[in-house]
């Protein structure tokens, strides 16, 4: 049995201090009416195992400062610092007062204060095992394939295991999926984790197919008939001892959580001491008893109460709020309590996390032998009821595990989701003061103005009352926002009706959130109620019409979608009203109570892979996967402090455009570690400030004019982040304005275009074309940005070295020669003293190939001009703001069919929003262009790219490139016109296809060839997919439902593989071979997630027929591999294959003579050895480079633009709510044309991930603009919705194409670039989502052509339905009036 970590250490001998230095100053005396003698400044604590003393803390520090400055334990992420990624997820183990067990929460330690962990048990990633001795979570998730960049999976890791421990290690699936409801993964689509979770589900998921019943030991994960499948069944009991990945990796034999870190026996006994540390900057209060708590807050009135700190930390993060008295309410018993009073409702401590909340609530409605209550009758929870409804999509499980209910209450946010079910159940709040009787403050008129409520300045909320209901009364809560889990409301609402025997109203409160600057009920409409019978059509319709007055929003409100939120008013109560008339057993409309499906994950892999070889095509694990589910994977933040290293800050531009008029930064000098500030002035000339891809155009720094909000106009160095923070905020910079603009069309009306360059394909004659067209169409589709939300933000660190000007730059960066580069020339040496050193990306998606030169160009000129090391890490916030999106698009086309629906002429303009800077635009239009005919042949096109050059940061690469961007615009209007001439999508498309047998040419002449796939692929698509059939059964669910539709809908895609420019076309690879006969590989492309690493170790060992282990890859670096291109255009492992090929074809003529001395089983050492005493040089550096390309546009007869095409489809089908436009994605089909794959389960990932990466695109990512100031809006997960791990579909099968040799594929073992190509095939649910909308249109007697621009969030389609409810809502702007935000 393997032996638990605790057991390792026994408990006597594991006492250690830890005293965190950083605390400066003194801490000031208690005040006489406060007791000093019963406060400690100590905090002890465990931390996976080992006590912790520490001593007067810093009390500016998060716990996750904690573990990663003082503890050293860097395994934890920060991602965001706003508890919207779980990136930060540790587990604190604690005694449950209430059930007498240790209760494990996950929680968000970027948000936590370290307070939060006194006489509890800290666990981190680091403490439940090690590469050697992974814990099964760990493991499971390595080897099943869950864990890509590997920047999120510590996290993901630790919330998996705060449920294990919590379940026994036998969670549900429903528990699986919940419990990660805090943790964002942007690479792997989550499918392989959630697979990987599956397998501690107690009962094989497959049923008599179970691997314990397979003789020929196919792993777990591996299928009938050689398919992958997870968890739909219900099927037996798994033989864990038996459990094995899908690639057949044993796995270690079933959980057990004796083989678990104990929790510590003497924190038991442990009685939680009042603490008090601090220093003259703040002081934290830990009172242990509510008489502490108010004596402290009589003391300090201003003092801060913190509950979960969920609010209060994105305050200190965001707004810089200082809160120089705090006071950590949440270890007060008192404000913990709950009970039930009987026939009157329910009392709970104000300070109760919400996750204890919820299952008391659970207990009332459901019964629960966990506590002592009471299971109540149905009729009595309505309140109840709507507090759990609430709480279910109430932020992630690790803020409801330390968030509380006072938290909720008191910050009077008015789009809080507990406030309004409060308020309509005229709550009771006992609030209380020092010295004073309690009182009680009701719900019903608690809250006064925006974020100003009846709470006086010293008073405390110790509990909260809130009323059982009677047979008479109907309550519910429904709540609407940009993504189902984890995320903030757009209008939340609690509803509360009685209803007397003869169905007349005798109460009503109507109460919304997101309506108006506080929680509000709906005056007109509630009172209007009162008295009316619930039968009467006119109850209804007036009641409308008295919300439309309560709610009158105007155009521009804050926050912006007027009339959605006002059509969501009036949708929430008709979905009430029909739920009272339901719970009445009156006639009501059944549809609207419907929720759209959310199934469990289910799905296969085709893992039958013919061209498997000894290495080749194996589903080898990503080679740092376990380091990564570990923590021990090190990331550029993670490098250890360098002696004497300096933090920096950028001082950016608030201003979209202005004149800077003049900077003093001599307040920041005054701040106490501000070392320096840099700009402009200190670089050695004009030329040193600028960079950038092409031509280096860019400036580093401001130089008298800003261009956009987020423009760095210089940068604070200090000895802490903390003190570069401060500093950066005392920065004075005056502006005067300048106008600016945000949008493309803003842009096309100014004429502000980058117009150098304006790319274009033509052939044929558009005209002639059009004259030949039976039928002639235009119309105009837009696209939005989109961010990359890479977990890992830019990072850089810059060591200068003591001689010759060189320079060490560790940067998170998928382009280490343009940042040596850039870095040489900023700080004035040629480029060979600079070396870029990059270990691992936690994530890339082109969001840092050119911009992270910035970052990295920052550091270094601070580290020159400081001669000490420069540390630059971007906060989410910053991040979003500088580093540039996915371009948005607008496209204008006109197009021409014949009778027989062919393509005779097509044309379009493309128009891309650059932002201020060229960046990459170029390369972006380009591959737009070369992508505008998506599948399709038409003789006549022209195709022109436009550069809008705008007020935003400077747009950049994103997977695909441009490509998505194109394609969508064909596909945009192979939808509409599909609809216009009445003929069947795909019918249109399989006459319109490019057809290989016919010497065709794309829009931009590269020859059709016999690579061309895509009728086959979609053939073998819906085959394999049932489509027809499919296709038939999504009409009869339309015609029987009202407001659940569906869409069932193809989607395929052809994807160019080389880069544009030509010269990037090449790269270079330096093996090793040491005497010893280990191998050292190292080439030109960056790891970031993708498994490039991975793939290169199995060509090298594969050519110099080696066992995989034998490669060892330890970084990317310019020293050692030089002028490489950039990881991108999924042309990595094409390119760099290609060269690694090349070296070990040298490596293996040179052994050939030891080969034939030593015979066919030689080992490498063998063979090395005799090779180095013969003298041989055993060191190869290789080179490759693409033939037969060099695409120049404008030429007659061009080269090809690419070496080959990645093809696919896809085939997605969607369920729509109507009344809200909520969707899920009931079931996504992807085939793809991936050649012989080198390691097929690295490839599968990069289709699943990117595939949901394009979901997102097209559906939940919006990316907005403040109107009024050019400011982005979007800054972080609170307001940017990437999908999460409910988001995906819920059946999610990929296949590749079969009866394919590829012996046409010249490329490195027939293999095709894959990072990008699938994402595109996201657009699916888009156009399903289409589908959809137009069949509920319809119902609504509207048959006009649907234009559903990207990303079709759920306000898009709500609106796209044109029902009734939602034209009564509809705000039209005033003459002038702007909206709130924009897309660019
Ligand atoms: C990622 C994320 C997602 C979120 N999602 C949601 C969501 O879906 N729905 C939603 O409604 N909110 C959401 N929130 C907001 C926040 O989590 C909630 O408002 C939460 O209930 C705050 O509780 P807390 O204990 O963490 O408050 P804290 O941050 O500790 O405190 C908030 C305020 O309450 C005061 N306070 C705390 N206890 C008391 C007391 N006993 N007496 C008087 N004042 C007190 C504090 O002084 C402070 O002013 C989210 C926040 C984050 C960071
Ligand atoms: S870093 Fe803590 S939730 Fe994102
Ligand atoms: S593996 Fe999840 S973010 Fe990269």
């Amino acid at each position: 049995m393997t032996p638990s970590i605790a057991s390792l250490v026994p408990e006597s001998s594991i006492v250690s201090t830890v005293s965190q230095d950083i605390a400066k100053g003194e801490l000031p005396p208690l005040p006489k009416e406060i007791d000093a003698s019963s406060y400690t400044t100590v905090l002890t604590f465990y931390l996976n195992g080992v006590k912790q003393v520490v001593r007067n803390p810093n009390p500016e520090g998060t716990l996750l400062d904690y573990l990663r400055l003082n503890a050293h334990l860097t395994g934890t992420k920060l991602g965001c610092s706003e508890g919207g990624c779980g990136a930060c997820t540790i587990v604190v183990a604690s005694i449950d007062p209430d059930t007498n067990s240790v209760y494990y929460a996950a929680i968000n330690s970027c948000i936590a204060p370290l307070i939060f962990v006194e006489g509890k048990h800290l666990i981190t990633v680091e403490g439940i095992g090690n590469v050697k001795n992974p814990h099964p979570a760990q493991e499971r998730i390595a080897y099943f394939h869950g864990s890509q960049c590997g920047f999120c999976t510590p996290g993901i890791v630790m919330s998996l295991y705060a449920l294990l421990r919590n379940t026994d290690g036998s969670p549900s699936k429903d528990q699986i999926v919940e419990a990660w409801d805090g943790n964002l993964c942007r690479c792997t689509g989550y499918k392989p984790i959630i697979d990987a979770a599956n397998t501690f589900v107690s009962g094989c998921a497959r049923g008599k197919d179970c691997c314990k019943n397979k003789s020929n030991g196919q792993g777990c994960g591996g299928g009938p008939n050689g398919t992958t499948t997870n968890s739909d069944g219900n099927g037996m009991e798994v033989d864990m001892n038996k459990l094995m990945s899908p690639n057949g990796m044993p796995l270690k034999p079933a959980y057990t959580a004796d083989q678990e870190l104990i929790f510590p026996p003497s924190l038991r006994k442990y009685e939680l001491p009042p603490i008090y540390f601090g220093n003259f900057r703040k002081v934290w209060f830990r009172p242990t008893s509510k008489a502490q708590l108010l004596q402290i807050k009589s003391a300090y009135p201003s003092a801060k109460i913190v509950g979960g700190s969920s609010e209060i930390q994105i305050e200190i993060k965001m707004k810089a709020a200082n809160y120089n008295v705090s006071v950590f309410a949440n270890d007060i018993p008192e404000l913990k309590a709950f009970s039930y009073v009987p026939g009157q409702g329910l009392h709970f401590g104000s300070n109760i996390s919400l996750s204890r909340l919820e299952e008391v609530l659970h207990a009332l409605i459901e019964g629960s032998d966990k506590f002592s209550l009471p299971k109540l009758e149905p009729h009595q929870t309505g309140f109840f009821r709507a507090m759990l409804h609430q709480l279910k999509y109430f932020a992630g499980r690790q803020i409801r595990n330390a968030a509380t209910p006072a938290g909720n209450i008191a910050t009077a946010s008015p789009i809080s989701d507990l406030n309004p079910v409060l308020v309509s159940a005229h709550a009771v709040l006992t609030v209380e003061q020092e010295g004073k009787e309690p009182m009680e403050l009701s719900m019903a008129d608690f809250f006064i103005s925006y974020r100003n409520t009846k709470l006086p300045t010293e008073g405390i909320i110790t509990s909260i009352f809130v009323p059982e209901t009677t047979k008479l009364q109907h309550v519910a809560a429904y709540k609407q926002a940009k993504r189902k889990d984890d995320d903030i409301a757009i209008v939340t609402s609690s509803f509360f009706m009685e209803v007397d025997d003869n169905n007349v109203i005798t109460q009503a409160r109507l109460v919304y959130g997101g309506m108006a600057p506080i929680t509000l009920a709906a005056k007109d409409a509630s009172s209007f109620l009162v008295g009316k019978n619930l039968l009467d059509r006119e109850t209804l319709e007036s009641t409308f019409s008295c919300l439309e007055r309560d709610f009158n929003l105007p155009y521009g409100v804050p926050g912006g979608m007027a009339t959605y939120r006002r059509g969501l008013a009036l949708s929430f109560f008709y979905r009430f009203y029909n739920q009272v008339k339901s719970d009445l057993n009156l006639e009501f409309d059944a549809d609207v109570l419907t929720e759209v499906t959310r199934d469990h994950v289910k799905g296969k892999r085709d893992i039958v892979n013919p061209f498997e070889s000894r290495i080749l095509g194996k589903s080898n694990p990503h080679l740092s996967a376990l380091k990564q589910v570990t923590g021990e994977a090190v990331y550029v933040d993670d490098i250890p402090p360098q002696h004497g290293e300096l933090f920096g800050v950028q001082v950016l531009s608030t201003k979209a455009r202005a004149k800077i008029l003049s900077v003093d930064f001599s307040a920041a000098l005054e701040v106490p570690g501000v070392v320096d500030y840099v700009d402009i002035n200190d670089l050695p000339n004009r030329e040193a400030n600028m960079w950038g891809s092409v031509n280096g155009y860019e400036p580093f720094f401001a130089d008298g004019e800003v261009f956009y909000a987020g423009q760095c106009i210089g940068v604070v160095l200090a000895e802490t982040e903390l003190a570069a923070n401060e500093g950066m905020r005392a920065v004075k910079v005056e502006y005067e304005d300048l106008p600016f603009i945000t949008t493309i069309e803003e842009a096309i009306e100014a004429n502000s275009y980058f117009d150098h360059i304006k790319p274009q394909t033509y052939k044929g004659d558009i005209e002639e074309g059009l004259k030949k067209a039976k039928y002639v169409f235009e119309g105009t589709n837009r696209m939005g940005a989109q961010e990359h939300f890479y977990l890992e933000t830019q990072g850089a660190l810059a060591v200068p070295e003591p001689e010759d000007g060189e320079l060490k730059i560790y940067s998170s960066s998928q382009n280490p020669t343009e940042t040596q580069h850039f870095v040489a020339s900023a700080t004035g040496v040629p480029d060979s003293r600079i070396v870029c050193r990059v270990k691992r990306l936690g994530g890339g998606f082109g969001g840092k190939e050119s911009r992270c030169v910035q970052l990295a160009g920052l550091a270094s000129i601070g580290a020159v001009k400081t001669k000490r090391p420069v540390r630059m890490i971007l906060s989410r916030a910053e991040d979003m703001q500088t580093s540039g999106q996915r371009h948005p698009f607008l496209f204008k086309w006109r197009c021409g069919f014949d009778e027989n629906y062919k393509m005779t002429a097509y044309e379009v303009d493309l128009y891309c929003n650059a932002g201020w800077t060229m960046d990459l635009s170029k390369g972006v239009i380009e591959r737009a262009v070369l992508h505008a005919d998506n599948v399709y042949f038409c003789p006549n096109v022209t195709v022109r790219g436009w550069i809008c050059k705008t007020n935003t940061a400077s747009n950049t690469a994103f997977r695909g490139f441009g490509g998505p961007q194109g394609m969508f615009a064909c596909e945009s209007m192979f939808y509409e016109v599909a609809d216009r001439m009445n003929i069947d999508l795909d019918e249109l498309r399989r006459i319109n296809y490019y057809d290989k047998t016919q010497n065709q040419s794309t829009s931009f002449k590269q020859a059709i060839t016999e690579d061309f796939s895509i009728p086959e692929i979609v053939e073998q698509l819906h085959v394999e997919s049932d489509y027809e059939a499919r296709k038939a059964q999504v009409s009869a669910f339309n015609k029987e439902h009202k407001w659940i539709k569906r869409g069932i809908t193809t989607t395929p895609t052809k994807f160019g593989i080389s880069f544009g420019a030509l010269f990037l076309n090449q790269a270079g690879a330096l093996v090793h071979i040491y005497h010893d006969g280990s191998i050292l590989l190292t080439h030109g492309g960056t790891e970031m997630g993708q498994g490039l690493h991975t793939k290169m170790a199995m060509i090298c060992a594969h050519e110099l027929q080696v066992p995989l282990d034998n490669v060892f890859i330890s970084e990317t670096a310019t020293n050692t591999v030089p002028n490489t291109s950039p990881s991108a255009a999924s042309a990595s492992s094409d390119l760099n294959g290609g060269a690694v090929k090349n070296a070990c074809d040298q490596l293996n003529e040179r052994l050939r003579p030891y080969r034939e001395k030593f015979g066919p089983n030689a080992t490498m050492r063998e063979m090395a050895h005799a090779a180095y005493m013969d003298r041989v040089n055993l060191s190869a550096n290789g080179f490759y480079k693409t033939p037969d390309i060099g695409f120049i546009f404008g030429e007659e007869n061009p080269k090809p633009a690419f070496y080959y095409f990645t093809q696919g489809a896809c085939v997605s089908e969607v369920e729509v709510n109507m009344l809200t436009g909520d969707f899920s994605v009931i079931r996504t089909d992807i085939k793809m044309d991936i050649g012989r794959p080198i390691n097929q389960a690295i490839d599968y990932g990069q289709i699943e991930g990117a595939y949901v990466q394009g979901q997102g695109l097209f559906t939940t990512e919006q990316s907005l603009w403040f109107a009024h100031n050019g400011q982005i809006f979007t800054r972080g997960p609170g307001a940017y919705k990437i999908p999460g791990f409910r988001d995906i579909p819920q059946e999610f099968n990929v296949t590749m194409l079969k009866d394919r040799p590829f012996n046409h594929l010249n490329t490195i073992h027939r293999s095709k670039g894959i990072g990008e190509p699938p994402l595109f095939l996201g657009s699916t649910v888009l156009f399903a989502i289409r589908e959809a909308v137009k069949a509920g249109r319809k119902q609504f007697g509207l048959d006009d052509v649907l234009v559903l621009n990207s990303p079709c969030t759920a306000e898009r389609i709500r609106l796209a339905v044109g029902d009734d409810i939602i034209k009564r809502a509809v705000v039209t702007p005033k003459k002038g009036e702007k909206p709130f935000l924009v897309e660019a």
